[in-house]
């Protein structure tokens, strides 16, 4: 026998079945899923258009290396011009979040030949070796992957940046900062803060990274939330919305930063079925107006949030939202799911985040309100 890794706390739910914003288990019972598998969600579950695009690219080829021209990678990039904005960029594709933010680091210190990371308190860029050494969570980092590289400074700080930047502004590689961090619990980078490491990074010779595997693809109502400060970083990461499921990430890359062979590689990055999934995304975001339909409903939901007494500190932007859950309801996120069959996402200690589909409908996110109003309800008759 083999058993499971035993790497994750779970619920005891098998999901057999998914349609748009909603999941159901192998009894049958529908869920409505406001956590969008942890923000991967972004068009909505099995779209048609998707599983067709997937399923016609199975029947021709799914996968050949990157040693061959795979045209459909070029297509991707082409539509990710066009939906992004982020015209005259460079297209690295690979597999993960984590991987994406490993290439963008690596890339970043090749560029400049140096190798400080400023990186920020409560961030959150994956598991695997420099991408986990810029993650603010020790108990994720082993020692193989300690380093003396990542500096870490207080999120939205601009005298601490300034100040690190005076100190050892020639040895900075690269900053690397989420739009809103997502595991730090919806966090929004200020406007003057993204500028600040904009300046900073031009003014020292180093490269911005904006992690934008969770808050990109669309999640804020803009393309990238970094986007919002009328900024443009060096090196967007990808990820989670990219495929709406299906395993694809990548690195943007500013015209300035030149390749070189064998820099960067991978065997899986850009194969024919992941592409082919990514440019199904960005089709029906386009088709469908999902960026403003996010924007739009995110409005909605946070004003209909912000008049529950009984939450705090709602915030967020589009539909990547946060709110505190006090300690006399502090099993909500338990009761939506058990009780309401309602899915949601969390931070540590206590908040609630809400990652649905970008098109998540008015009647869906009204479905949302009235379990969120009953289950709190029936929290705080149990504590009376
Ligand atoms: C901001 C951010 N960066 C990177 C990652 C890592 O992505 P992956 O789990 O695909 O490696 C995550 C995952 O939650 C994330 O939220």
């Amino acid at each position: 026998m083999i058993k499971l890794f035993d790497v994750y706390p779970l619920n005891n739910i098998a999901i057999t079945r998914a349609q748009g914003s909603y999941v159901w288990d192998s009894n049958g019972v529908q869920y409505l899923d406001m956590y969008g598998g942890h923000a991967v969600i972004s068009i909505g579950h099995t779209h048609p258009h998707w599983v067709k695009r997937i399923k016609d690219q199975l029947e021709k080829i799914a996968f050949y290396s990157n040693s061959v021209i795979i045209p459909i990678q070029q297509q991707l990039a082409d539509k990710l011009a066009e939906v992004s904005g982020k015209n005259g960029f460079q297209l690295f594709l690979c597999n993960s979040g984590a991987e994406a933010n490993e290439n963008a680091l690596k890339l970043a210190s090749f560029h400049t030949g140096r190798k400080k990371i400023i990186a920020f308190s409560k961030s959150f860029h994956g598991r695997t070796s420099l991408a986990v050494a810029a993650t603010d969570n020790p108990a994720i980092i082993a020692p193989v992957n300690e380093t003396d590289n990542i500096i870490f400074l207080p999120f939205n700080d601009e005298a601490a940046l300034a100040d690190c930047f005076k100190n050892n502004g020639k040895e900075i590689a690269a900053v690397i900062v989420e739009g809103i961090q997502g595991v730090g619990g919806i966090n929004i980078a200020t406007d003057a803060f993204l500028k600040l490491i904009r300046t900073s990074c031009d003014e020292n010779g180093a490269l911005f990274i904006a992690d934008s595997v969770q808050c990109g693809y669309g999640r804020s109502g803009q393309f990238f939330a970094h986007d919002a400060a009328g900024i443009e970083a060096d090196i967007y990461s990808m990820a989670k919305g990219m495929g709406n499921g299906f395993p694809i990430g990548g690195i943007l890359i500013a015209p300035h930063i030149q390749p070189k062979h064998g820099m960067l590689g991978t065997t899986f990055g850009g194969n024919h079925l992941a592409c082919a999934a990514a440019l199904a995304v960005l089709e029906v975001m386009e088709q469908e107006n999902l960026i403003s339909m996010a924007k739009q409903r995110g409005m909605y939901l946070m004003n209909q949030l912000k008049q529950i007494d009984a939450i705090e500190n709602v915030r967020g932007k589009g539909l990547m939202i946060g709110f505190d859950v006090p300690e006399n309801i502090k099993g909500l996120k338990k009761k939506l799911l058990e009780d309401h069959n309602v899915f949601t996402g969390e931070a540590k200690p206590n908040v609630i985040r809400l990652l649905p589909s970008l098109a998540l409908s008015r009647k869906q996110a009204d479905e949302f309100l009235d379990a969120l109003k009953e289950s709190i309800q029936e929290l705080l008759q149990n504590t009376q």
